[in-house]
């Protein structure tokens, strides 16, 4: 199957792995409006089909790309979409930010962050969409993470139910606050 993300056409795998949604869109904007037109170094995490790194890479030629999952499904999609939108990025297979740089400038995940009492979701690979416990675990994880990975003057872009949050490297404490306020509001 074939969708469309922000302006490119990707292979998706419905039920095997976790086709990009419309949303997300605003995570590769915010991403692209917070490194302007220099060299940058990215991490993407939980890359799925790839679209979220593979549009980076295409928007802004100067950044260098990595993006990781846990699924060899999904590497093995984003591979071939990389490959047939001509984008450089480097893909790992490995939990959150295992294996990546530690000099980042900025960090982007779209992680699943449902508790697995969440209704709706049988027809999307599971691993994609539920977490451990609130549902906060993968990203709680990625925050308590992120600090090792990121330049001084980095951040981290997450995408949580529709919204971007989007904090420095100084802030990683307060995006999890943030992340627990919105789950205990709903
Ligand atoms: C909601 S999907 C998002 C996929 C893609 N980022 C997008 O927006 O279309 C979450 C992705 O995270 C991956 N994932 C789940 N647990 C992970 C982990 N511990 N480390 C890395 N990736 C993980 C899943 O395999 C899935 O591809």
């Amino acid at each position: 199957m074939e969708t469309r993300f922000h302006g490119y056409t990707f292979t998706s795998d419905p039920g095997r792995v976790f086709a990009p949604r419309a949303a997300t869109e605003q995570l590769v904007d915010a991403a692209l409006e917070r490194i302007g037109d220099g060299p940058a170094r990215i991490a993407d995490i939980g890359t799925g089909s790839g679209a979220i790194a593979i549009t980076l890479a295409l928007r802004a030629p100067l950044v260098e790309l990595w993006a990781s999952d846990t699924c060899a499904r999904a590497l093995e999609l984003a591979k071939g979409n990389a490959e047939r939108l001509g984008a450089r990025v480097h893909l790992v297979k490995g939990d959150l930010l295992d294996g990546l740089p530690r000099d980042l400038d900025l960090i982007v995940a779209n992680l699943p962050y449902l508790s697995a009492d969440a209704q709706g979701y049988e027809h999307e690979p599971a691993a994609a969409v539920f977490s451990t416990g609130d549902g906060l675990d993968h990203y709680r994880r990625l925050i308590a993470g992120a600090g090792d990975h990121l330049s001084a003057d980095g951040g981290v872009l997450i995408q949580f139910e529709g919204k971007v949050l989007e904090a420095e490297r100084s802030e990683l404490p307060w995006l999890r606050s943030q992340l627990e306020s919105l789950v205990a509001a709903a």
